[in-house]
């Protein structure tokens, strides 16, 4: 299945674009979940208001679709200050980074998203800009070049990575604050879903949302789209409200099953089964056998089955765990088969 056509995906799609603007929360109390990292960046923000400061510099990381942007503009908002969102792969040059950054205001907030793509250069120049908010910068070229130094408002960087173990030593060093998002449990998804549900002004019952909770992932993203594939239904089947039964029916159909697998995750854990005894197998040899990309698997399937405690990361590859054999019906290698006609496959 290509990633376009995938539904469980927690990468952002353009279906999500319209309305994430609208379902994203714009305070911390809004904001659902990730308690502890909420606990610490209220203590950070109230001590720099006070002190009349601008916020130590923040980096966020966690895989896709958890919330860093939302949370992002929340502490820009909070702060009561501007944010300037940019990313990664778009500041080509150490120019353009130069530009963005004499732009800023005094405790204006700069969001860089997918910050452990910037190039080396790029990253130099952040250097000496976040810790002693100055930039150096030449002139001219050959032995007539000189290097001068200007001086930033004290801004604030939000860093947002899906990928901490890529970031260079140094840049994750000039964060004075780190926070991991974690993934979603079951009751914060139906919260997420039900806020979301009266913005779109979707009728529904709460075991209808928990539904659509359970099967999300872990993922905000993927909840609220769900949950507009759900409403959908619920409009053409029946009167519009999302009860448990019609939301059951809404995802069988979308081939999600209870624990949000669908048919990509079903087939790499098949692949495991059937093709390498349940492992131990290497991320790129499961891609090639798979048809996936490694970099996909490894960010975007690999994580939930990680956490559901279907995969073991071991030093020689990934691992089934007996969870993935009872989920799929198969006997765990080295258990007796049931004594039930031979499932070969549920796919
Ligand atoms: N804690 C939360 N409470 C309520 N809604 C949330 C929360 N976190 C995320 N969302 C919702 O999920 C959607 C995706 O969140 P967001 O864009 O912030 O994710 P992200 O971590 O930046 O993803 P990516 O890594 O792809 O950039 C948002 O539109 C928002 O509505
Ligand atoms: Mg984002």
């Amino acid at each position: 299945m290509s990633e376009l056509d995938r539904l469980m995906t927690s990468d952002s799609r353009r279906e999500d674009s319209d309305i994430e603007t609208s379902l994203r929360p714009h305070t911390l109390k809004d904001y659902v979940g990730q308690e502890q990292t909420k606990k610490n960046l209220r203590i950070a923000i109230e001590a720099a208001l006070s002190r009349h400061d601008a916020l130590d510099h923040i980096l966020l990381y966690g895989p896709p679709g958890l919330g860093k942007t939302t949370l992002a503009c929340i502490i820009a908002s909070e702060m009561g200050q501007n944010i300037r969102i940019t990313s990664g792969p778009a500041i080509d040059r150490p120019g353009d980074l130069a530009s963005i950054l004499t732009n800023l205001t005094q405790g204006d907030v700069l969001f860089i998203d997918e910050i452990h793509r910037l190039s080396r250069a790029v990253e130099e120049v952040l250097y000496s800009a976040m810790e002693d908010y100055a930039l150096d910068i030449m002139i001219g070229k050959g032995p007539t070049a000189r290097s001068i130094r200007l001086d930033l408002p004290k801004f604030t960087l939000v860093g947002a990575t899906t990928r901490a173990g890529m970031l260079s030593a140094p840049l994750r060093d000039r964060f004075g604050i780190n926070y991991r998002l974690e993934m979603y449990t079951t009751e914060e998804l139906t919260r997420i879903t039900a806020r979301s549900a009266h913005i779109l002004k979707v009728d529904f019952e709460p075991e209808g949302l928990f539904e659509i909770a359970s099967r999300s992932r872990g993922t905000p993203r993927i909840a609220n789209r769900m949950l507009k594939r759900v409403r959908d239904y619920a409009q053409v089947r029946s009167d519009g409200k999302i009860t448990r039964a019609l939301a059951r029916e809404a995802l069988d159909l979308l081939d999600v099953d209870p624990l949000g697998l669908d048919r990509v995750d079903r087939n790499v854990i098949m692949t495991m089964m059937d093709k390498f005894g349940g492992g131990p197998v290497g991320l790129d040899t499961l891609a090639a056998a798979t048809g996936e990309d490694a970099g996909t698997i490894g960010d975007v399937y690999e994580p939930y089955l990680l956490q559901l405690g279907f995969i073991m990361r071991t030093p020689r590859g990934r691992v089934l765990t007996q969870a993935a054999y009872d989920h799929m019906g198969r006997a765990f290698p080295g258990q007796k088969e049931p004594n039930e006609p031979e499932q070969t496959s549920l796919l």
